[in-house]
């Protein structure tokens, strides 16, 4: 039962967290789980948030000290570390621990213990030694998970695949309520302030399948626009146009998903900004850049005409050279990092499809202004960087769009028989809604570097990459209406190691 406290004749708002009664741990601390992420070859972060369970919007009163413990086995009997850590009430009782020291390439399993009480036993697993000729390895990725949308069945299944790493690409939490025949419903309205951020990510964390996920993987994670505000650019918002205003409500939401994400203290964000985008190598198999596209990003190209607020048709600002997708950092951090890559495999993990897609008629073409078409020289910009690479294995993870798409990535889309320099896989959503079947197939016509999109579909995206080839399943629940689902094959990909573009499998 979730538990919330009302201030009788005022419609229902929530009491400030100043004034809500404090709680005790006394039943079980540990509601929201336990995680890991941001693997390396001899460290991952672990991470928990102290939430009793039924407690949900209260607050924990001081500090306290959580104990940790990771072992070389799942019955914790071969404890290779212990220490403490505060939970501090700053951070939402969140704890983060950065353990060091592991060997390469193997499972772990850990957990927490506060005032006697024990965590479930999480499993994570470090990178392998980033010389190691690795042979194989599988990963997931995935995004969107709109709770009111569906249960988390994907990520019940997610949780019992064999790989080695979860690559979530956004939408963690949503903001606010949308979508048609929800299932469950948001705790409190639209979120702006820390305490309806963190208790948004309290209500989605509370879900056991997505426990269950994070449980059994470590995780590398990015955001995308729902974590602070749908289809925000850097300092503006559309539902908050004031610059000032809006970067108090950004500040507050990066410190909520820092909080609830294994992410180290050198994340920790300060005021409105979190450095988020980073590198993960995998032996000499494979190397994940994994950016960050809403931070630094140039506000929506020709805003005054958007049709729907959404639409570009006719702008030449959508084409402006010194508009950016990235910010000048990022993207020269990005470019320096396809220049020097030496691994055989290139992954781009990033928000949103990248492949042009015009979704106008014959002779007006229209774009989406918040995707990669509303910053085509950005694209341009970072395909050209992709083409100059000396790996010639850069396959591109998106998210965002709430279907399943493969494309052939070229420097010019535009050009019939331009050369394909990258492949581009977008996994689905765990539950989001998205467009139609029959608008999605009619854009496959219309656009012929688009080799596969499929909507009405769940899920998520599973890929085997060894030296010779990748390999993406599409791996689709039967509903998310239900919360007991089968899951299946949707579609099956391969990339032939040295030859970019889709080939069906
Ligand atoms: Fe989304």
């Amino acid at each position: 039962m979730l538990r919330r406290s009302f201030v009788a004749g005022l419609g229902g708002l929530w009491l400030p967290s100043a004034v809500r009664a404090e709680v005790s741990l006394a039943a079980d601390p540990f509601a929201l789980g336990v995680a890991s992420g941001r693997p390396t070859p001899d460290s991952v972060v672990l991470w928990t948030r102290l939430m009793p369970a039924g407690q949900f919007g209260e607050r924990l009163g001081p500090a306290m000290t959580v104990d940790w413990a990771i072992a070389e086995d799942e019955a914790m009997r071969r404890i290779v570390q212990t220490g403490q850590a505060m939970a501090e009430p700053d951070w939402a009782h969140s704890v983060h621990v950065e353990v060091g020291g592991l060997k390469p390439g193997r499972p772990y399993w850990y957990r927490f213990t506060v005032v006697g009480k024990a965590s479930p036993v999480g499993r994570t697993r470090t990178a392998p030694a980033s010389t190691e000729r690795l042979q194989a390895l599988r990963f997931a990725f995935a995004s969107c998970q709109q709770y009111e949308q569906g249960y988390y069945t994907a990520f019940r299944h997610m949780a019992a695949e064999d790989i080695a790493v979860v690559v979530h690409l956004g939408d963690y939490i949503y903001e606010m309520s949308w979508g048609r025949d929800l299932l469950r419903r948001h705790e409190g309205g639209r979120a702006t302030t820390l305490d309806e951020y963190r208790d948004r990510y309290a209500q989605y964390k509370s879900d056991r399948d997505l426990q269950a996920a994070h449980a059994a993987h470590p995780w590398i994670v990015t955001w995308d626009d729902h974590e602070v505000s749908d289809d925000y650019t850097d300092d503006i918002s559309p539902q908050e146009p004031d610059h000032a205003r809006f970067l108090a409500q950004r500040a507050a939401a990066y410190q909520a998903y820092w909080e609830h994400m294994p992410l180290p203290l050198s994340m920790q964000p300060r005021g409105p900004s979190l450095h988020l985008y980073d590198r993960y190598r995998f032996g000499d198999l494979a190397e994940f850049h994994v950016l960050d596209d809403r931070q630094y990003r140039s506000h929506h190209a020709c805003r005054a005409t958007l049709q729907r607020g959404k639409l570009l048709t006719d702008c030449a600002e959508r084409v402006d050279p010194t508009r950016s997708m990235l910010g000048a950092a990022q993207e020269a951090w990005l470019a320096e990092g396809l220049a020097r890559a030496s691994t055989r495999w290139t992954l781009i993990a990033q928000q949103t499809l990248m492949a042009q897609l015009d979704r106008g008629d014959a002779n007006k073409p229209v774009f989406w202004a918040d995707g990669w078409d509303g910053y085509a020289a950005p694209r341009q910009r970072l395909l050209d960087a992709v083409a100059a690479s000396p790996v010639r294995n850069t396959l591109v993870l998106g998210g965002d769009v709430h279907s399943f798409w493969a494309a052939d990535l070229k420097r010019d889309f535009d050009a019939p028989g331009a050369p394909t320099v990258a492949t581009e896989f977008v996994g689905g959503s765990i539950t989001s809604q998205g467009p139609a079947e029959s608008r999605v197939k009619a854009l496959v016509a219309k656009n012929p570097h688009i080799r596969y999109a499929r909507s009405g579909h769940f899920g998520y995206a599973l890929v085997a990459l060894d030296p010779k080839a990748a390999h993406v399943d599409f791996r689709m629940v039967d509903t998310v209406r239900s919360e007991q689902s089968g899951i299946a094959n949707g579609a099956r990909f391969a990339v032939e190691a040295g030859r970019p573009g889709v080939v069906a499998a």
